[in-house]
């Protein structure tokens, strides 16, 4: 089981990172891979118990690979650092299977400076779900979930939730609809906001429908007035009906 708990962890590699070609490219040059090899022992003596040895580790791999992963994080299976330098992930981080981070992520509490002695054993750092994707250099910023599949760009700063299947873009994040998801309910399928929150972007899609309905009657009963004006020899509509027709068009 051991073995094939690596195995898999290789083949994460070399499946999301186009350059790597083979096991052993993997296992002799990707700090992202060494720095996984060191945490994995770390956290097996952090959670022996073994606090200071945990940290030893953690903090010789720091050094070898510019990767900094607390022993107390919890990491899921075929978890893949790209380029990994300058990468921080904080003590009580958690993190789902299939989690892609590229170079320059944090995944940190957002004022751990201050009140320090009473953060200690609490909640300060992210959730990550599976199938998350971070990308260069963004910071994931306090206890926030961050859905399954959800996507956060280069760059963002992000302090708050994101739903599942979402991205996250810019400083604050904000949720953008990927262009490869065509339309609304391809979009609904995946935004499972989390319970409270209702999707902003669905939101206005689903407003913007509803106009679209109301309009549409509209113009439906305009068009069968003026069929029924026809028949009866009234060849337009009053200036009332034109005025009210306008005005719906307008709002
Ligand atoms: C966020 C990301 C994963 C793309 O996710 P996606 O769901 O496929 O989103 P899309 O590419 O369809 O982009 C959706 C919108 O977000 C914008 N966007 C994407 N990434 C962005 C970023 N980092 N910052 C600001 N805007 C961004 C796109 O321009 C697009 O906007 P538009 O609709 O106005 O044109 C990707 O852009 C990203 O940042 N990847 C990280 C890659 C990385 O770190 N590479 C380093 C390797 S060395």
């Amino acid at each position: 089981m051991f073995g094939r708990r690596w195995r898999e962890d290789i083949d994460a590699f070399i499946q999301r990172d186009p350059a790597a070609r083979t096991s052993i490219e993997v296992i002799f040059l990707y700090q992202g891979f060494h720095a996984l090899a060191c945490y994995r022992l770390s956290h097996y003596l952090w959670s022996l118990n073994w606090k200071f040895s945990g940290r030893l580790v953690s903090q010789l791999a720091r050094i070898l690979t510019g990767i900094e992963i607390h022993p107390g994080a919890i990491i899921g299976r075929r978890f893949v650092i790209d380029h990994g330098m300058g990468v921080v992930i904080g003590e009580t981080s958690e993190i789902g299977n299939d989690v892609t981070l590229y170079h320059d992520v944090t995944l940190g509490g957002t004022s751990p400076a201050i009140n320090s002695s009473e953060q200690v054993g609490t909640k300060r750092h992210p959730t990550l779900g599976n199938g998350v994707i971070v990308g260069s250099g963004a910071q994931i910023l306090g206890p926030i979930i961050i859905g399954d599949n959800a996507r956060v760009g280069s760059n963002a700063v992000v302090s708050k939730d994101v739903g599942a299947g979402l991205t996250a873009v810019g400083i604050p994040a904000r949720v953008v609809l990927p262009k490869n998801r065509k339309d609304a309910r391809d979009f609904h399928a995946y935004a499972a906001m989390p319970e409270g929150q209702p999707d902003p972007l669905l939101t206005v899609i689903e407003n913007l429908r509803e106009q679209i309905r109301v309009l549409n009657d509209r113009i439906h009963e305009l068009e069968g007035t003026q069929r029924i004006k026809k028949s009866s020899g009234i060849s337009s509509l009053p200036k009332s009906e034109i005025g009210e027709s306008r005005r719906t068009q307008k709002s």
